[in-house]
């Protein structure tokens, strides 16, 4: 049986395995090791959203890693004029070892992984962005050396797919997680009793609020994305009124931990989800988190291949 990251559930089992092997190749690379666990392998990538790191750590990771990887872009491949998803799954699967398909619907990419026999993984989707996730965790325990425990705080935009899969990711590590948005961006009721019910497993958290003055005490982590995701832009002019407030700046940052980290999966846009200040400033690590995703996902797709 072949298997697929599209939600964080995909990975519940063995979440903290896969983080510590992203860890693990990080170290073996840098250090001179050899790391070609998928010598000879090919991954297809469809994306039929921009993209800059995904693209590249993905592209550049597979190489790493021995393989090869091919940027598909539906305006160049067939799908793009009306070849179905299915058959485009079932041909992809004759060539390559892994797909990766970031997509504008979720079922797009369940349909492509039901019809592709080679493992499919959710390059970011309406409802989900795992790589991301685990990415973010992966840099979250090199900086704290643990997961289980540590208080996660993000303001802006709770509905998206980064507040989902954080709410799911986060529970399964056993970390503490709030969620601080406006009412009308609080996530699909169904995740925060998905997440509540794995914490009661792994021991964490889960809270949801509108009240921005004090959220961030006590935080190791504080977290934000874009006010407006790829596909919201017709709500851009309305979001930004109505995510007013929820910055993350320096008084957000006084009020957490001394010691506490911000990160973003990027792209940022200063002035709105964050100040320029506070991303760039001394507690931000949202660089190494960019660069991490290259590690993360060759753990990921040698766990997926079934290598290691
Ligand atoms: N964080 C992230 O997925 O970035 P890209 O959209 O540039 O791939
Ligand atoms: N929520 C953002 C994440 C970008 C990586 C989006 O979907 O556009």
């Amino acid at each position: 049986m072949k298997r697929d990251l599209i939600s964080m559930l995909d990975v519940a089992d063995d979440l903290e395995e896969i983080i510590d092997l992203g860890i693990k190749i990080k170290k073996d690379s840098k250090d001179g090791r050899n790391v070609e666990y998928l010598k000879g392998r090919s991954l297809a990538m469809i994306f039929e959203k921009s993209s800059t790191r995904t693209r590249a750590s993905f592209e550049v990771g597979m190489t790493k890693l021995g393989g090869h990887a091919l940027f598909l872009s539906p305006n160049d491949i067939q799908m793009g004029r009306g070849e179905t998803i299915e058959d485009t799954g079932l041909v992809l699967g004759r060539y390559v070892d892994l797909i990766m398909y970031r997509a504008f619907k979720n079922e797009n990419v369940l349909e492509l992984a039901r019809a592709s026999r080679v493992p499919l993984i959710n390059g970011l989707d309406n409802e989900e962005h795992p790589c991301q996730i685990i990415t973010d965790l992966m840099t979250i325990k090199e900086n704290f050396g643990k997961l289980a425990g540590l208080d996660f705080v993000y303001f802006g935009d709770a509905a998206n797919n980064m507040a989902n899969s954080y709410l799911l990711g986060m529970a399964l590590v056993g970390m503490n997680v709030k969620l601080v948005a406006p009412k009308q961006y609080w996530p699909k009721q169904h995740y925060v009793d998905k997440a509540r019910e794995i914490g009661k497993k792994t021991g964490a958290k889960v809270e949801i609020t509108d009240v921005v003055e004090g959220a961030a005490k006590g935080a190791d982590v504080v977290c934000t994305d874009t006010w407006v995701s790829m596909g919201d832009e017709t709500q851009k002019e309305k979001r930004l009124k109505e995510f007013v407030g929820y910055t993350v700046n320096g008084k957000r940052m006084a009020e957490a931990n001394k010691k506490a980290i911000f990160m973003h999966c990027l792209p940022a846009y200063y002035g709105y989800e964050v100040s320029k200040e506070v991303a760039h400033g001394p507690q931000s690590v949202i660089f190494d988190e960019a660069e991490n995703r290259m590690w993360a996902q060759m753990a990921i797709m040698v766990r997926l291949c079934g290598v290691l």
